[in-house]
Order: structure tokens, then sequence, then C-alpha cells
């Protein structure tokens, strides 16, 4: 491994180092870089055995690095690679992060058209397989642990969103982003990674910029990409978490199929309590939990502006700030919208998993700026392949 902080002051190997690479390397600094061999060896040559998932940008593997360190090693797909600077220049940005509620980015690979990136490792999984996943997990979510989850949750998002210069907007909130290290504290994954893949590769992945049910209608119809669409996502999350179901399930009655659908008729008909995870066994402080829900509600409002900011939501979290529980105005519905329902198939049994969508904007990280990159007639291809897919 080598540290580029220390590259003027420490002789590389030269099968590293050649004066294409000194010149791409300049002005990069504190990120750590990992020759392929190295990772090769940690991961046994990229072996099933240690492949640990897939996901739109690649595949990842857990690996004992030479420090003696665990960490997943994510292969970004090659068609991603961008020129070596360029992936630097983002991955500087990553790797600059610190918080307790970020995965934390130890460095990358970048040897030819290799393109790697290399985590700290989390023992336990992400939330989309722990709590939301149909295999029981050994973890049991108690209350308390909701709590936090959801807590260090809006705390990394707000870290990114309002303490990051530039901010941070992360594009892709959902389950199986937040990961849980062994004392279960969450961490958010994958921020930054959407600017690390070429705009017009919409072919990479299916699951690049977002899944349906986490998007907001203003980014996944106009790519109005903008802070508040991640606060849009961490809104459903949030109400994925108290309910322990994922946002979309088409084995439910038709109009508990989606989660915000189903939680602004709870809300107007004040039983929000009914859609706290059965599994708690009534373990659980019913006030914050409905407080939770509506929080939930808050943040997907159709109007982006009525959306708090994510330092807002967590003090309403925290129970630091109140806020008008009755004035909460109806959820964005993409399927409203979009006048699109998917509704299952007698024939078919639809994948509740893979209601993901290919819609990939290539929206700035700007800061609340509109990018209007992506456009009605993409969202409608992408919807409809959806709709294709379960019937
Ligand atoms: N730092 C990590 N520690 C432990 N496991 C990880 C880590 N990063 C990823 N994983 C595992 O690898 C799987 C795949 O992750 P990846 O981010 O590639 O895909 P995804 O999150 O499922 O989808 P997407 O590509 O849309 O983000 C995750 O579900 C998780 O189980
Ligand atoms: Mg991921």
């Amino acid at each position: 491994m080598t540290c580029l902080s220390f590259l003027c002051c420490r002789k590389l190997d030269s099968a590293t180092r050649s004066p294409e690479l000194d010149d791409e390397l300049s002005g990069v600094h504190n990120v750590n870089l990992y020759s392929y061999k190295e990772l090769r060896i940690a991961t046994d040559d990229f072996s099933q055995a240690k492949k640990i998932g897939e996901g739109g940008f690649g595949s990842v593997y857990k690996g004992k690095l030479r420090t003696g360190q665990m960490a997943a090693i994510k292969v970004l797909s090659s068609e991603s690679s961008q020129g070596v600077k360029e992936f630097l220049t983002e991955i500087q940005v990553i790797s600059d992060v610190e918080h307790e509620n970020l995965v934390k980015l130890y460095g990358c690979c970048v040897e030819g058209n290799q393109r790697i990136l290399v985590y700290n490792y989390l023992e336990n999984n992400s939330l989309a397989q722990t709590l939301l996943g149909k295999n029981h997990s050994q973890i049991q979510f108690s209350w308390r642990t909701r709590v936090k989850i959801c807590i260090g949750v809006a705390k990394g998002l707000a870290y990114l969103h309002e303490e990051m210069r530039p901010h941070i907007v992360h594009r892709d909130i959902k389950a199986s982003n937040i990961l849980l290290d062994k004392d279960l504290t969450p961490k958010i994954s994958d921020f930054g990674l959407a600017k690390l893949i070429p705009p017009e590769m919409t072919h990479v992945s299916t699951r690049v910029a977002g899944t349906i049910g986490y998007l907001a209608p203003e980014y996944a119809i106009v790519g109005k990409l903008t802070r508040k669409a991640d606060i849009y996502s961490f809104g459903v999350l949030l109400i994925e978490i108290v309910t322990g179901r994922c946002n979309t399930n088409m084995q439910l009655p038709i109009d508990e199929q989606y989660i915000l659908e189903r939680t602004w008729q709870l809300y107007e008909r004040r039983e929000l309590v009914m859609l706290v995870d059965t599994s708690l066994n009534g373990d659980f402080d019913a006030e914050q939990a409905c407080r939770f829900l509506k929080i939930g509600l808050l943040c997907t409002q159709d109007s982006p502006k009525l959306r708090p900011s994510m330092s807002t939501v967590v003090q309403l979290l925290i129970g630091e700030k109140k806020f008008d529980e009755n004035n909460i105005t109806k959820p964005g519905l993409i399927s409203d919208v979009m006048d699109l329902k998917i509704r299952p198939n007698p024939k078919a049994k639809p994948d509740i998993n893979n209601t993901s969508t290919n819609y990939t904007s290539s929206g700035s990280e700007n800061l609340d700026s509109t990018s209007s990159t992506g456009n009605f007639s993409q969202a409608t291809m992408t919807f409809t392949s959806v709709y294709d897919r379960s019937n």
C-alpha cells in the first residue's frame, strides 16, 4: 500500500510508479493506493468464497489486508473506468470524509483498467439483509436499536449534506446502503460513488442511481437532484426501519403494497401505531414510534421545499425540536405522478426485491441546484420496464 500524501518523500516501487502516473497523482493527497497484487492476495484471487455481494457498481469481496485489517473490496465494473486523475479526484473527496455513521474508505487501486475501492469491513451486513431480508437474521432489532440506527443514519446524512464542502448528495439512500458494525452502529455506504460512473454508462447497471420506492418524484421524473431527494429517500428508509418492511411488497393486499400510501392512510385515520413492526411484540415506545413515522412523512412530502433539512430531522428525532404533527402534507408518490400502479399478475410472481430502476440521472452534486439532465421520457422508459417485468 502506498500513501499518496507521502509520494514526494517516499521512493516507490518502480512497477507502481511511472512518469505518467506521477503526473496523474500530482495534486492528490491522503489517498491510500493499493497494488492489484495486494488485493488479489487479500481476496484469494477474488475467489467466489470471498465474494460477499454484488451491486450496481460491481462485485464486493471480503479480504484481509497486509496490515491485518479486514476490508470490503469493491471491484468497479471495468466499463466504468475513468481516467486515473478524474477517478482519484473523486476518491479524494470520499477519502476525506470521516464520521461515525459513514463507511470509511481506506483507499483504492488504479492499475491499468482496474478501479477498486477498499473500505472498512462491517461485520453485520446491511439493513436490507438483516432487518428487511427474507431470510431471518440472527439479529434482534429492539426498539432501542432501531432508534439508534435511525438517528445515526440521519446524522451521517446531515454530515454529508451540511458539513462537507462541497456538499455531497448521496443519490442512493436505501436499506442496502446502510451497513451495521459489530455494535449495530449504522454506517452509510456508497456516498460519492455515482460520480465515478460516467453518465452515459446506463448499461453498467440496472441499479446505479436509486431504487424505485426510494426515489423522490422530482428526481425520478425530471432528474432534479438536490439534497431534498436524499431526504425523501431517508423518509422512506425511516418508515421501513419502524415497520420492519420493505417500501414495496406486492404480496400484500392492494392498498398496503406501498408503504408510503399505507402510512399516509393510517396517519389520516390516526392509527399509525398499527404500522409498527409486530416482531417487537409491543415492546416499544408508541409515542416515539408514531413520531418517527410522522417524521418519515414530513421527509417525503410532495413539495421538496416542505421537507426539513437533515440537521432538523436529527433534532426532530431526538426530540430537541417539535413540529406540528397535524400539518403534514401528502407524500409524493411516483406511482401517482406516472399513473403507474404495479399490480400483481396472477400468473407471474413479482420479485419484490427487484423493483429497481435503470434510470441514471447525471444530476449535479450541487447544493439544491436544479440539474435537469434526466428527462421525462427517460423516466417513462425506466418505469415502463419495471411495469413490464411485473406483468
Ligand atoms: N464495507 C462493507 N462491509 C461489509 N459488507 C459490505 C460492505 N460494502 C458492501 N458490502 C456487502 O456487499 C453487498 C453489495 O454491496 P453493493 O454496494 O455493491 O451493492 P448494493 O448496496 O446491494 O446495491 P447498490 O450497488 O445499488 O449500492 C452489500 O449488500 C453488503 O452486503
Ligand atoms: Mg451499496
